[in-house]
């Protein structure tokens, strides 16, 4: 392999790629380093490694196909899947996480379009992952979202757009919340 493709495969790879890679150093173990505080800890810090989360709406979710072609674009991106659960929201729930759009014309129709069939709530964790999900979504109106993002290939409008994503990782971190425990999301330490 030359040069260059052997750093364009060091760039493609994964986090949990260098955090397989650092514990399954022989020598580490035999010094008894232990190297889950380095990936925990150190690696997230270096690499700007966040989390987003991400809901595929009924929308997409109604399309044959649409699911897993939208989950490996996220993978393919280097979105690691750390949580993912389809579910149905119940009226409470959408009103619940849109709760911040409550003054707003549209967040009667928006919350009906959200309990009217079932949505895949997923974790993606990644360097940069909340921009990097944003710019696989596209603009929010997918009326004016280019072909090939995920919201002019799935979406219709504004309000059918297909997927939600995070907008900054303090958003995130309580949007995550809101739907997955801590038990339901793997923690870096198990790609050891
Ligand atoms: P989402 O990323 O889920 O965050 C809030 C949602 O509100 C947004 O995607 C849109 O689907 C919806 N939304 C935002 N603005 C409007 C609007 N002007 N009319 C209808 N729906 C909207």
């Amino acid at each position: 392999m030359s040069a260059d493709a052997q750093r364009a495969e060091g760039e493609r790879r994964p986090i949990w790629w260098m955090q397989r890679e650092s514990g399954g150093c022989s020598a580490s173990r035999q010094l008894g380093y232990d190297p889950a505080p380095f990936a925990r800890e150190e690696l997230p810090r270096i690499m700007a490694i966040e989390r987003t989360l991400s809901i595929l709406k009924p929308d997409a979710t109604e399309r044959p196909g649409a699911t897993g072609e939208i989950l490996r674009r996220f993978e393919a991106a280097g979105l690691r899947i750390i949580a993912l659960k389809k579910i149905r929201l119940s009226d409470e729930i959408a009103r619940g996480f849109y709760a911040v759009h409550k003054a707003r014309p549209f967040y009667g129709d928006l919350v009906k379009f959200m309990t009217s069939g079932p949505v895949v709530v997923s974790v993606l964790e990644g360097e940069n992952a909340v921009r990097a999900h944003r710019d696989l979504l596209g603009p929010t109106n997918s009326s004016e979202a280019p072909k090939g993002t995920i919201r002019g290939d799935f979406g219709t409008d504004i309000e059918r757009n297909a997927a939600h994503g995070s907008d900054a990782t303090a958003t995130a971190k309580i949007e995550i919340s809101y739907f997955f425990g801590a038990a339901e999301i793997l923690a870096p330490v198990e790609a050891l």
